[in-house]
C-alpha cells in the first residue's frame, strides 16, 4: 500500500467518527476545540440566520403597543417540594415545577428550568449574553418555558417555531457599595447552594423559593424578538423577552457565580473553572426587535437634565416677559405718537404707516408726555434712540 492509500484510509478513519458524532455526545465549550465558532460544524442550526443572543440597538427597535406585560404564573406558589439544582458543565440549572408558567403571550407557556450566564473578571467585565447598545451586563438569568398549548412537552416544542418562551434578565452589580453589602436575597436562594454542585454532573435538592423575586419589578417594559437557544443545538424556536429593567446583585454574589463552579467532573484530574459561559451576540439579519415601550417616554431624566430644563424654562419665562414688556411699551409709544400726529399736526400719516415703517414718521418735534415715558427701558432706548431722547418737554 502506497503513501496516498494509507493517508486516504487514515483520513476516512479519522473523519468518520467525527461526522457520526455530530449529536449530543459532542462536548461543546465556549472557547477551545469545539468553541463557539465551531458549534455550527456539529450543530447546523447554530449557523442559522435567527440566532441568539443579539445586541439590542434601542434606536432601531420598533415600538409595538400590543405587547402587554408578561405575567409569571405560579412563580410565587413554589410549594414545599424542593427544587433540583444541577451543574451540567455549562451552567447551573434549576428545574422548575410544571405548574409554573407564563401568560401575556399569544399562547400559554409552561416553565421548565432556569439558568445563569456569567463572566470571569468581576463587575463591568461582561458576562451577559444579550447586550443593549453594545453594553454588557455582569450576568444574565434565563427562565425557559415551552408552548404547552401547541406541544406536548419540552423536547417536542424546542425544535418548533414559537415552541419556547425565554425570559432574559440582565444582572448588574450595585455600584458604590462595599463588598457584601446590599445582597439581593432572591439570588441567595441559588448562590448559597452552588458549593454543593461544584463539579459537572453534580446535583442537589434546594429549598423551593419564590422565583418571582429574581425578576425585575417592571414586567411591562421589555424587548421581544424571534431567536434561538444560546447553546447547542441552537434551535431557532425561542420567543425572547428581554426586560428593560436590570436586577441588581452585590459584588460578592457575582463572585460566587464566577468562581465556585467547575466545568469538569469530579473524576477529571484537571479542574476547569466554569467561567465566561456566554455566547457572543449574533447578527440580526433583518429581524426586527420590538419594544413594549417607546424609548422617549421611558427615558428617565438625570438630575443634570432636570436642572438644565428648569434653568431653560426660567430663562424662557424671563425672555418672554421682556418681549411682552417691550411690545406693550412700543404699542403705548406709537399710540401716543399717533394721537400727537392727529391732534397737533393734523397730518394724514396713520398709525398703521408708522407701525409699518417701524419708526416714527418725520414730524414736528412738538411735545411728549415725559411723565408717562420717563421709565423707558434699555430695549426701547436702543431701538428708537434719538426720537425719544430729544423730545421737547412742552405739553399740549
Ligand atoms: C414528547 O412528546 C412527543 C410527541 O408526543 C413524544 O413522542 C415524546 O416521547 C415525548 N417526550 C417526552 C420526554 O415525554
Ligand atoms: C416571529 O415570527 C412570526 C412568524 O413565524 C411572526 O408572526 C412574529 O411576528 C415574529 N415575532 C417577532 C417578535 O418578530
Amino acid at each position: 500500500m502506497d503513501i496516498s492509500g494509507l493517508s486516504l484510509l487514515l483520513t476516512l478513519f479519522i473523519l468518520r467518527p467525527a461526522a457520526k458524532a455530530s449529536a449530543e455526545e459532542i462536548t461543546w465549550t465556549y472557547s477551545g476545540l469545539v468553541g463557539q465558532s465551531e458549534w455550527s460544524e456539529y450543530f447546523p442550526e447554530c449557523g442559522g440566520t435567527a440566532q441568539s443572543p443579539v445586541d439590542v440597538i434601542t434606536t432601531q427597535t420598533k415600538y409595538d403597543s400590543s405587547l402587554i406585560p408578561v405575567t409569571p404564573l405560579g412563580y410565587s406558589q413554589h410549594g414545599n417540594k424542593p427544587f433540583t439544582l444541577y451543574n451540567n458543565g455549562h451552567t447551573a440549572v434549576i428545574e422548575l415545577p410544571e405548574w409554573m408558567g407564563l401568560g401575556g403571550l399569544p399562547w400559554l407557556f409552561t416553565a421548565v428550568q432556569m439558568h445563569l450566564h456569567w463572566g470571569s473578571g468581576g463587575p463591568s467585565h461582561g458576562g451577559s449574553e444579550h447586550t443593549i447598545n453594545g453594553l454588557s451586563a455582569d450576568a444574565e438569568l434565563h427562565v425557559v418555558h415551552y408552548n404547552s398549548e401547541l406541544y406536548p412537552n419540552m423536547s417536542a416544542a424546542m425544535t418548533q417555531r414559537n415552541g419556547l418562551a425565554v425570559l432574559g434578565i440582565l444582572i448588574v452589580v450595585i455600584k458604590g457599595l462595599k463588598t457584601g453589602e446590599e445582597t439581593n436575597p432572591g439570588f441567595n436562594n441559588i448562590l448559597n447552594y452552588l458549593s454543593r454542585i461544584r463539579h459537572a454532573k453534580q446535583s442537589a435538592f434546594i429549598p423551593a423559593f419564590d422565583v418571582q423575586t429574581l425578576l425585575p419589578k417592571d414586567l411591562g417594559r421589555y424587548y421581544r424578538y424571534n431567536g434561538s437557544l444560546t447553546t447547542p443545538p441552537c434551535y431557532q424556536s425561542v420567543m425572547w423577552t428581554l426586560f428593560n429593567e436590570r436586577v441588581q446583585i452585590s459584588k460578592a454574589q457575582l463572585l460566587k457565580m464566577e468562581t465556585l463552579l467547575y466545568s469538569s467532573t469530579a473524576e477529571e484530574p484537571d479542574r476547569m473553572l466554569l467561567q465566561d459561559n456566554y455566547r457572543a451576540t449574533q447578527p440580526l439579519n433583518h429581524r426586527v426587535i420590538f419594544a413594549s415601550f417607546s424609548a422617549e417616554s421611558g427615558k428617565e431624566l438625570s438630575p443634570g437634565e432636570v436642572t438644565a430644563i428648569v434653568i431653560g424654562v426660567m430663562c424662557g419665562c424671563v425672555g418672554l416677559a421682556v418681549i411682552v414688556r417691550f411690545i406693550v411699551k412700543t404699542i403705548r409709544f406709537f399710540r401716543l405718537l399717533h394721537l400727537e400726529t392727529v391732534v397737533v399736526n393734523n397730518s394724514s400719516t396713520s398709525s398703521w404707516d408708522i407701525l409699518h415703517n417701524n419708526r416714527p414718521a418725520p414730524m414736528p418735534r412738538t411735545k411728549k408726555p415725559e411723565e408717562d415715558e420717563k421709565k423707558q427701558d434699555m430695549v426701547m432706548n436702543s431701538t428708537s434712540d434719538g426720537e425719544i431722547k430729544d423730545k421737547p418737554e412742552t405739553d399740549p
